[in-house]
Formats: structure tokens, C-alpha cells, sequence
């Protein structure tokens, strides 16, 4: 998704801008550009279509000298992704904005501004943004004003951040709907939409709340009011994670470092959370026990991989905390008509804190009268930890790689350490809290012999890489796992993918399986073992060709078009992280055998700020 950089500075600020974008890279665009105010007052443009690279290219033939300048990455909503679309957008020669969002009453006031005069050279409706500052900027001076103004006018969401060459060494920053972040340097000011993008000149940031609009001068002074107009102090906060989030390291791509940081991030994501026989309820936060008292039901809203942990959820929290639950993606929760029954707490999970469609969600859910909001988020200071009433941070890191793995399974580290928080206040026998602790804190080192088998899994991989399609099955709590499944395949290898709770597989899907429809199954040893294999014999007796991942205590057997690779023995109740494991690793070399951008796989985006 878009991302913004900017920066006031003493020094060129050129390459800072253009690591920035680099660093934004992972959010997924399709298009780059920059805008400095050079040393003669003018401003000037570099952008182009595709990667940063190009833009990179660019600037190597004609650079972009001078204290003061704004830039973007541009994932394409309004327009193709071409060199006149992408931003920065400017209204003459002397005013460019940069944008994060969709601004939905662009087409009526682009219809007022041609009427006005201006002339439209892009089909975003960002340009409207840039034309209407301008336009404001006539009336008065000052650009601070201009753009307040502007903003009165805007409906829908965004993260702006404007200069005009007649305010000179002065970049203003609106946020509304989308993040944006200030990075407070010594003497130096920096705007991103992301810490990450400002991470090699500061460490330091101030997130700006709802309806901010901050100006940044040189000699680094930051002026912020918050959307009633006052003068604000925000705090300052020192990022948590280290600048080796960043960088790949020794591996590839960082979907397959991420991969490989899990029995880190799991281990950190229990830290401190496990008692010795019990999970602390205090580790959600003081009011927590009191709350969780009242709980009679659950509602769990969340987008993409996020959502697929909440459906594991339902199985956990019904059976051990025996409260019922409902899960569902956030873009259908948030325009339907939702009952919320008595003592209901409504509970969000997201990596990034940001998507648009979960933020919605919350919002409305905090006007439904909900008994209170529980966030699981991986990131700090986001829009989500900040809104809701609980949280309880993954300790995941960054996650940079568009494809989630890291993320998911501390989401489902916490989602077990909610469910015993609540099974400890619902009454859940201590003995079985006490087992299932046990077997969490063994989690990180059975993740590890999980990553042993990797060169095994890309064995495998070789059969996926010419084909078209694939089903996954799974029953129970681990038909959320062959949906994860089939999600990873088709984000970065492009495969056609469906998983099925394999008791579905005669009611449908059984009439694709042929020789050239390879199965995955995750079989772990559970009570629906025996039924799942019988279901693995009617694809068996098409054709398909099977891949089962399976305890290592399982009687079953390798035969003809039959492969089973065997996973340590993991507490049947937290096999569901244990087995998302070679599930990513083999979505992960079947990409690197086609040759896909792992990282940033074609049209998609990390973080989702917009509907
Ligand atoms: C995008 C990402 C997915 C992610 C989803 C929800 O689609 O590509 O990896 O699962 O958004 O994001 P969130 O940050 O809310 O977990």
C-alpha cells in the first residue's frame, strides 16, 4: 500500500527520502516519485512507474539537490499505475502533495476545480488535493492555513503531506483514516507513514492522533494541532525494534528470515505472560480480570491471514474458556446490521493495527454496545492499540515480507494465552491450564525441529511449481490452517489454491481432484484423524496425488502418490501453529521455483489503509 516519506533537514535530503521508499518497499506499490525544493526556490520531480529502482535511475541522471522534500510510494486505486499517476501530485510548478487514502468526493470536486480553471493532468484523486491547497493558498498565505482549510472540504481517508515553494523548508502533514509519524531528528524533522521508513535517521517518533495536522520547519521544529485546532504536545517515543528488522541478513527474502525467527518471536510473545501452572491474566492489563469476568460471548473481526487466527480462536475459546464465539472478516462485520448480545467483548486481531477495514470495524463496534475491545496487534502505537480498550502486543518484530507467517502464528500464541486467561476466570480445570502452559513454553523448540525438516519440504515443493491448482484439507481447528495454507500458495506462487474441511471434499471438490490436482492435507493426531483419512482415500482413488503432514506417532503409511512428512509431537491443542509451519516453508519454495517476487508479490499490500 502507498507509503509516504518526507524530511526538512540540513543536510541533502535526497538520499534520505529515497532510503525511506526503499524501506517502504515491503508495503507493496507499484509506482515512486520525489519532490525537492531545489537551491533557486523551484521545486523539482523524479517519478516513475515500477520500482524504486527506476526512480533510483532516474535520480542517478538527474538529481534532486536541496533541504526539503516529500515522496511516495503509489499502489494504484484511482488510475493505472503509470509515471503520471503516481505522486507527487503538483498544482503548477510551485505546490506538490503526496497521499495515502482515497478522498471519495474527489469526482465533484475535481468537476468544481476544471470549472474554476485548473487543469487535471493525472486521473488520482489526489490531484483534486493538490489543485484545492492551491487554491486555498490564493486566499491566504500561509500554506498551514491553506491546507486546514482543504481539509474541511475532504471526505474520506488519508495521510497528506504538502509543500509549496512559496513557504520554503516547510513540509505540512495531515492524518486522518491513514498513520503518519514524525521523526524528531537534532535539528531535523521527518514525516513517513510507517517508523520503519525513518529508522536510518532516527529512532525517535511522535504518532500523530486522529485529525493532527503538524507542520515541520527547518531547524527541526514541529508544530502540531490536533483537529479541533489547538496547539498539541504529543510524546515522543524511541522505537521498540532494532534497524535489523530491516535488512534480510544472511537470508534471501525476509518471508523466509520471518520464517525462520518464530521460535524467537514465539518465546518473546510468551515472555512474562505464563505463571508457573497459569496463564497472568494481568499481562492484558489491570482492568483485565474484571472484564474478562463479565464476558459471556466473543466476537472476533479481523482481515486476511489475521482472520484465519481468529478462526482457530473459535475452536480454542469454545472448548476451553466455554464461551461462545463468532469470527468474522472485517469488511463484511462492518455494514451489516451485528446483534450484540449482553456481555459481548469484541475482539480484533491485525499485524499491522492500520488495516482500514478492522479500524472501521472497531469504531463501530465501540458505538454497539459492547461489554469493551481487546486489540492483538504486533504493532506499538498503531491506530488499533491506541483505540481499544485491552491489548496484547505479539512481540513479532517488524514483518516486512507482504505474505504473513511471523505474524500469524504469535497471533495464535496469544489468541491460546486469551483463551487460558479466560478459561482461568470461566473456571477451566487447573490441571489442564497447567498442561497446556507446560506445552507452551515447549512450543519455541518444537518450532525449531519444524525448520530442520526445511530441506525435506523443498523436496516437496518440486511437484507444485507446473501446477495450476491445489486443495488443502484440514478438519476442525486445522481447517482454519489448510485456508492459511491455501492462502500463502496463492499470495506469492500464483497457484490457484482452495482448502476444504475435508468432510466437504464429496460435496464438491472431489470432481476437480485428478492426477493433476495435488492435495495437501495436515493430519496431526487428533480424535478426527480416522475420519480424515478416509477422506484422503477418495482423492487417493482419483488420482490426486497426496502431500499429508503428520505426526510422527501417526500410523500412516508412504505409498504410491501418497507423501507423508512427519512433524515432532506437539499437544494436540497447539498443533495448529506447530503445523502452519511447513505449510509456509512450502509456499516459499514453490514461489522461489517460479521465480515470483516473494516479498512483494504482484497486487498486493502489506498494510490495507484503504476500504
Ligand atoms: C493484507 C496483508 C495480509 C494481512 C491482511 C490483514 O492483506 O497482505 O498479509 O493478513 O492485510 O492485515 P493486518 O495488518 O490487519 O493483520
Amino acid at each position: 500500500m502507498c507509503g509516504i516519506v518526507g524530511a526538512v533537514a540540513e543536510r541533502n535530503v535526497q538520499g534520505i527520502l529515497l532510503e525511506g521508499l526503499k524501506r517502504l518497499e515491503y508495503r507493496g506499490y507499484d509506482s515512486a516519485g520525489m519532490v525537492v525544493q531545489s537551491p533557486d526556490g523551484n521545486l523539482k520531480r523524479q517519478r516513475a512507474a515500477g520500482k524504486v529502482a527506476a526512480l533510483e535511475e532516474r535520480l542517478a541522471a538527474e538529481a534532486l539537490p536541496g533541504h526539503c522534500g516529500i515522496a511516495h510510494t503509489r499502489w494504484a486505486t484511482h488510475g493505472r499505475p503509470t509515471e503520471t499517476n503516481a505522486h507527487p501530485h503538483q498544482s503548477g510548478e510551485r505546490l506538490a502533495v503526496v497521499h495515502n487514502g482515497i478522498i471519495e468526493n474527489h469526482e465533484t470536486l475535481r468537476r468544481e476545480l476544471i470549472a474554476s480553471g485548473y487543469a487535471f493532468s493525472s486521473e488520482t484523486d489526489t490531484e483534486v488535493v493538490a489543485h484545492l491547497v492551491d487554491q486555498e493558498s490564493r486566499v491566504g498565505d500561509d500554506l498551514f492555513d491553506a491546507v486546514k482549510r482543504t481539509l474541511a472540504k475532504l471526505d474520506g481517508a488519508y495521510a497528506l503531506a504538502v509543500m509549496n515553494a512559496q513557504d520554503p523548508d516547510v513540509i505540512i502533514g495531515a492524518r486522518k483514516g491513514s498513520p503518519l509519524v514524525v521523526g524528531v531528528g537534532i535539528d531535523e524533522a521527518f514525516l513517513g507513514s510507517d517508523p520503519l521508513a525513518l529508522l536510518q535517521v532516527t529512532d525517535r517518533f511522535i504518532y500523530l492522533e486522529e485529525g493532527d495536522l503538524v507542520r515541520l520547519s527547518r531547524g527541526g521544529a514541529i508544530e502540531i494541532h490536533d483537529s479541533s485546532g489547538r496547539v498539541v504536545e504529543r510524546p515522543v517515543q524511541t522505537f521498540e525494534h532494532g534497524d535489523g528488522a530491516a535488512s534480510k541478513g544472511e537470508f534471501r527474502h525476509f518471508m523466509l528470515k520471518e520464517i525462520h525467527e518464530q521460535p524467537a518471536v514465539i518465546a518473546a510473545t510468551l515472555e512474562a505472560r505464563l505463571g508457573e501452572r497459569r496463564v497472568l491474566v494481568e499481562s492484558f492489563g489491570p482492568e483485565a480480570a474484571a472484564l474478562f469476568d463479565r464476558v459471556k460471548q466473543v466476537h472476533i473481526v479481523a482481515c486476511g491471514t489475521s482472520y484465519h487466527a481468529g478462526m482457530v480462536a473459535r475452536y480454542w475459546l469454545e472448548r476451553f474458556a466455554g464461551v461462545p464465539v463468532q469470527v468474522e472478516v472485517a469488511s463484511e462485520y462492518r455494514y451489516r446490521r451485528v446483534v450484540v448480545p449482553e456481555g459481548t467483548l469484541f475482539v480484533t486481531l491485525s499485524q499491522s493495527g492500520e488495516t482500514a477495514d478492522t479500524l472501521a470495524a472497531l469504531r463501530f463496534a465501540r458505538a454497539s454496545g459492547y461489554l469493551g475491545s481487546l486489540a492483538i496487534c504486533n504493532v506499538p502505537g498503531s491506530s488499533l492499540v491506541r483505540e481499544s480498550d485491552l491489548t496484547l502486543m505479539t512481540h513479532a518484530g517488524p514483518e516486512i515480507g507482504v505474505a504473513s507467517t511471523k505474524a500469524f502464528t504469535t497471533q495464535l500464541v496469544a489468541l491460546m494465552l486469551f483463551t487460558l486467561a479466560l478459561g482461568r476466570i470461566k473456571g477451566l480445570d487447573e490441571a489442564v491450564q497447567a498442561e497446556l502452559v507446560a506445552a507452551l513454553r515447549g512450543l519455541p523448540a518444537l518450532v525449531t525441529r519444524v525448520l530442520a525438516l526445511d530441506s525435506q519440504i523443498e523436496s516437496l515443493s518440486t511437484a507444485f511449481a507446473e501446477k495450476h491448482h491445489a486443495l488443502f484439507l484440514g478438519r476442525g481447528v486445522h481447517f482454519p490452517i489448510a485456508l492459511e495454507g491455501a492462502l500463502k500458495l496463492k499470495e506469492i506462487s500464483y497457484i490457484h489454491a482452495e482448502a476444504y474441511p475435508a468432510g466437504e471434499l464429496k460435496h464438491g471438490p472431489l470432481a476437480l481432484v485428478d492426477s493433476e490436482m495435488p492435495v495437501i492435507s495436515v493430519a496431526p493426531n487428533d480424535e478426527l484423524l480416522d475420519k480424515l483419512k478416509s477422506n484422503l482415500q477418495e482423492v487417493r482413488a482419483r488420482g490426486g496425488e497426496l502431500y499429508v503432514f503428520a505426526d510422527e506417532h501417526v500410523a500412516l503409511e508412504e505409498a504410491e502418490g501418497i507423501h507423508v512428512l512427519r512433524l515432532p509431537h506437539v499437544h494436540e491443542a497447539l498443533a495448529p501453529i506447530l503445523y502452519t509451519l511447513p505449510l509456509q516453508l512450502l509456499s516459499y519454495h514453490v514461489a522461489v521455483l517460479k521465480g515470483t517476487d516473494v516479498d512483494q508479490p504482484r497486487n498486493l499490500a502489506k498494510s490495507v489503509t484503504v476500504e
